[in-house]
């Protein structure tokens, strides 16, 4: 059997699930931002867009935080539910499912792509390897209306951007709708993602709102994506939004951040004061 990038899936996330736009590399450099920050064993802290859980999960089992993980994915938030105490084997099934059909199709599965039950098995695996997280919220809605439940200390975005050529990022998508539906997901998925246009006005958004409810306002972006920063940091200075810390970590690109168009890959985190 052929099996279609698994090298560059597994060389891209080899201690994670694969998952586009996965964060797993990054997690020290978040940690590092966030004790910086003060943050403390117990703090609550909103991830608006999870996607594989790398982040929230992560800051739980080696911070002992508390996150409340979101995402308008059914994959991501099955993902979620089958790495904290609210594991269940449905939820485990899915997440493995979604593993394998993307280690075997890309991340642009077709339609009638049935995942290969040895891989299934792999990653049901691998699940059951992670310690389950306690104190960790997993909900899965639009990013705008979940923002607005809550209030706290740290709020952490990182957009479904478009590409660095204002072209949508189909593989968000792919995932929110077609994977959703192999994985036995019966919502309307109704999701479309942003536009170079649109982006600009979501972060917009995104920091007017969060800046009212939470202490500290973080931005996740990365060098694959528009706006690139000279573009985003004007306007956000246009817009009235500051930040406090702007700071940016390189490291050698893997599949998984451009699909394999770049040699290095850059992230870059924007810190706000919260307006409360
Ligand atoms: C860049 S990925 C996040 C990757 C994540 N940081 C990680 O480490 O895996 C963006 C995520 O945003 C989610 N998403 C897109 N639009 C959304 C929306 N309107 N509300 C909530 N989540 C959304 C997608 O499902 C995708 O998982």
């Amino acid at each position: 059997m052929t099996l279609l990038l698994p090298a560059h899936l597994l060389e891209s996330s080899p201690q994670w699930f694969p998952y586009f736009g996965n964060q797993r590399r990054f997690v020290p450099f978040v940690k590092e931002l966030l004790v910086g920050l003060g943050a403390r064993e117990g703090d609550t802290i909103f991830e608006t867009n999870a996607g594989s859980h790398a982040i929230s999960y992560h800051l739980a089992i080696e911070m002992g935080m508390h996150p409340i993980a979101n995402d308008i994915g059914f994959y991501s938030c099955n993902i979620g539910t089958a790495l904290s105490r609210q594991r269940t084997e449905a939820s485990v099934l899915v997440a493995a499912k979604g593993a394998a059909l993307i280690e075997k199709f890309g991340y642009n599965p077709p339609q009638d792509s049935i995942p290969d039950q040895l891989l299934v098995d792999k990653w049901k695996q691998f699940i059951r390897e992670q310690i389950p997280a306690k104190n960790y919220r997993v909900i899965r809605d639009n990013l705008f209306d979940s923002l607005e439940q809550f209030q706290g200390k740290f709020i952490y975005c990182d957009f479904a951007w478009p590409w660095r050529d204002g072209t949508y990022t189909s593989e968000y998508e792919t995932t929110a709708d077609t994977l959703g539906k192999l994985l036995g997901d019966e919502t309307l998925c109704t999701f479309k993602i942003a536009s170079a246009r649109r982006i600009l006005q979501d972060v917009i958004a995104y920091l007017d709102a969060a800046r009212k409810r939470y202490e500290f306002v973080i931005l996740s972006n990365q060098s694959s994506n528009y706006p690139i920063p000279e573009v985003l940091e004007a306007h956000m200075v246009a817009c009235g939004h500051s930040p406090i810390i702007s700071r940016r970590q390189t490291v050698p690109a893997e599949h998984v951040d451009n699909l394999g168009n770049d040699l290095y890959f850059t992230e870059y985190q924007y810190v706000f004061e919260g307006r409360l």
